[in-house]
């Protein structure tokens, strides 16, 4: 039997697809080469936003067809809009066979047991409830060959802050802390395979806590495994940049000059009623400590984030606060969303959203001011010879493709005669900045062998 995933949304939905294509072989099952050729489908979704949810729903109905053409094929939805729709879903959608919740990922087999013995329609949205030390984990025992980054680990499950906007907390729970002794196993489990980069992943991964262990007794933890060369992690809450995270960020070699942290507004009044619990110039004074402790690191520390426009009252000089945030903060990237409004949420409370035209209009000033700070910053590598780990090599085109220490895409020729290998470390020189990627040579021979090596 053959299955395809589907994966939409954030870090953690990558990791339980992974998981659950790991429980999927376990049975005996292989990845389809496409979905024509796929028995099984599972749609691992995202509630996130309502323009997420509402794609999902229009691949849900194209799967409709892909379930008459042929008999027996099994439609399951997974992840967040799964918990969030629950048994609406399948009222909705009567031909999907099972939907399942992101707690349930190990319930998987089971599920699908009892689609063979023929029930339709199954819904297993019941949040794990044991206690969080006993919190189940189904780390992947394998890893895909060959490497694939950006590689996950989680580490932390759920959410305990009550951002008014969001709607996670309410569909992935509150936080369980995964243990140490897991984290470090899946580490080298990824090491014998051949990974040489992990990055650690939670929805407020830096709120870490495991017996007397913060985040960044994780960090130092995690960076002592043989054979890792760098190490990050996401995403990151404000409040809980401690001094310590600070002084991790300087003193782990391995830990890569990036941080994702997002801010949502610059106004001090739309951050109170979005709950996010620190006013904007703590955020700055943040950015400029994690700036200098890491100012001897090989790159400039990169910082990103997320940002929302349109929330419930904001007004033009609220978003007037955003826009010089991304000057004093120098962003080298942002995400930048339209405040949607998610059931369940308290902003539903908070009065009418802004109208669209006008927070449409917010956020293309908003990416214009990004992209003019996020291409400054990356010109001023031009020049500069930056470390790149190789994700993506087009033999065809003959160039290749990775990411520096502070995740700037690097795109470089493979020089003449050579190869390059996804995985491989090596050295360019940056000639060339836009907004969103830099250009180079490759200056290191190491980072491509000889062909016929
Ligand atoms: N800590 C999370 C993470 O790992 O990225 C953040 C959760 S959410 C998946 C990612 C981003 O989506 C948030 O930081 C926020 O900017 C945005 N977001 C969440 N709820 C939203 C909403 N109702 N409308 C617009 N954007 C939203
Ligand atoms: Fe959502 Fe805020 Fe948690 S954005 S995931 S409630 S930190």
């Amino acid at each position: 039997m053959k299955f395809h995933l589907l994966t939409y949304g954030c870090q953690m939905n990558v990791y339980d697809s992974d998981s659950m294509a790991d429980l999927l072989f376990e049975r005996g099952m292989s990845p389809a080469a496409s979905l024509e050729d796929a028995d099984l489908v599972l749609v691992n979704t995202c509630a996130v936003r309502e323009s997420a949810q509402d794609r999902i729903w229009g691949v849900l109905g194209n799967l409709l067809t892909w379930k008459k053409r042929r008999p027996g094929r099994i439609l399951g939805v997974t992840g967040c809009m799964a918990q969030n729709e629950g048994q609406a879903l399948v009222e909705r959608a009567d031909y999907v066979d099972l939907v399942l919740g992101p707690d349930g990922i190990t319930r998987l087999p089971e599920l699908l047991d009892e689609v063979a013995a023929g029930r339709r329609g199954l819904v297993d949205v019941t949040p794990e409830s044991t206690p969080p030390e006993d919190s189940l984990w189904h780390a992947p025992l394998a890893a895909p060959q060959p490497p694939r980054y950006p590689r996950f680990v989680s580490v932390q499950k759920g959410c305990n802050e009550k951002c008014t906007f969001c709607i996670v907390p309410s569909v992935r729970g509150f936080e369980r802390y995964r243990p140490i002794p897991h984290v470090l196993d899946e580490v080298k489990m990824l090491i014998e395979h051949g990974y040489r980069e992990v990055t650690l992943i939670g929805q407020t991964v830096n709120a870490y806590q495991y017996g007397d262990a913060d985040f960044a007794e994780l960090l130092y933890r995690v960076a002592e495994v043989p054979g890792l060369a760098r190490l990050r992690f996401t995403t990151s809450h404000p409040r809980w940049i401690t001094p310590r995270l600070v002084s991790a960020m300087a003193e782990i070699p391995i830990l890569c000059e990036q941080i994702h942290l997002p801010m949502q507004s610059g106004s001090d009044r739309v951050l109170r009623r979005m709950k996010r619990r620190y006013q904007a110039e703590e955020y700055f004074q943040l950015v400029d400590a994690l700036r200098r402790a890491t100012a001897d690191k090989p790159e400039p520390l990169a910082v990103s984030c997320d940002l929302i426009v349109g929330f419930p009252g904001e007004t033009e000089e609220d978003f007037q606060r955003t826009l010089e945030a991304v000057e004093r903060a120098q962003w080298d990237s942002a995400f930048t969303f339209m405040y949607s409004p998610r059931p369940g949420t308290a902003a539903l409370r908070l009065g009418e959203p802004v109208p669209r035209p006008v927070a449409h209009e917010r956020l293309l000033r908003l990416n214009d001011r990004v992209k003019a700070v996020g291409t400054a910053l990356n010109r001023q590598l031009l020049g500069r010879t930056l470390e790149i780990l190789v994700d993506d090599v087009n033999e065809e085109k003959g160039v290749l493709c990775g990411r520096s220490r502070s995740m700037k895409t690097v795109h470089a020729p493979i020089p003449e005669g050579r190869r390059a290998a996804v995985g491989e470390l090596g050295e360019v020189a940056i000639d060339f900045a836009a907004a969103h990627h830099l250009k180079g040579r490759v200056v290191q021979a190491e980072l491509c062998a000889a062909r016929g090596d």
